[in-house]
């Protein structure tokens, strides 16, 4: 049987980003015969144009779409920016909806943010939008999350719990 696939996708493109810490976190937790990778394509991804969205778009719009698709799963983890999905994670998220890359497919949505309510709340209905299949305990919000990181650590142990429960349900419905 050949291993599954996970993609992970961080929101923030801030180097020492705590959403990239999260996701590489998450990396250590997650067995060796699941291949994890995080994408880190997201700066690359040109900004939405109907005219150029075919079959034929932008190669980092291609090259997102395969790796979507070669993914059994997508752990997306996300800051929130002035209440709303960080534009370029929304950019990103535009160019799937023609190509179905996220239909049918299970999503985890972790929002680590300050608040993070906002953004959260809109991540579900974009993700709803795309068919992509987010189960009850695979979502989480973290508020004031970079009180609870050290560095790719989570430093808050109720935190720490609870990603460790979005891991599994995740898991569960892949
Ligand atoms: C432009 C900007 C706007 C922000 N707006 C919000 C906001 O509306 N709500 C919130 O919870 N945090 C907001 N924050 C704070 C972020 O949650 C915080 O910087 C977080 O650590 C960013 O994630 P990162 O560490 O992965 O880069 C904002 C930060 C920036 C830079």
């Amino acid at each position: 049987m050949s291993k599954s696939t996970i993609l992970a996708i961080s929101g923030s493109l801030r180097a020492e980003s705590t959403n990239h810490n999260i996701l590489k976190y998450l990396g250590d937790l997650i067995p060796a015969d699941i291949h994890y990778s995080i994408y880190d394509g997201l700066a690359s991804i040109p900004p939405f144009d109907p005219g150029l969205d075919t079959d034929d778009a932008p190669f980092p719009v291609v090259e997102l779409r395969r790796l979507l698709t070669k993914a059994d799963g997508v752990i997306i983890c996300t800051p929130e920016y002035a209440f709303g999905v960080p534009g370029q994670l929304k950019n990103m998220l535009d160019w799937t909806v023609s190509s179905g890359s996220f239909s049918d497919k299970p999503v985890a949505l972790i929002t680590a943010s300050l608040s993070g309510e906002a953004a959260h709340a809109a991540m579900l209905l974009i993700l709803g939008a795309l068919n992509a299949q987010v189960a009850d305990g695979a979502k989480l919000i973290i508020p004031f999350i970079r009180s609870k990181m050290d560095g790719d650590k989570v430093a808050d142990e109720e935190t720490a719990k609870k990603l460790t429960e979005v891991l599994e349900t995740f898991f569960n419905s892949i």
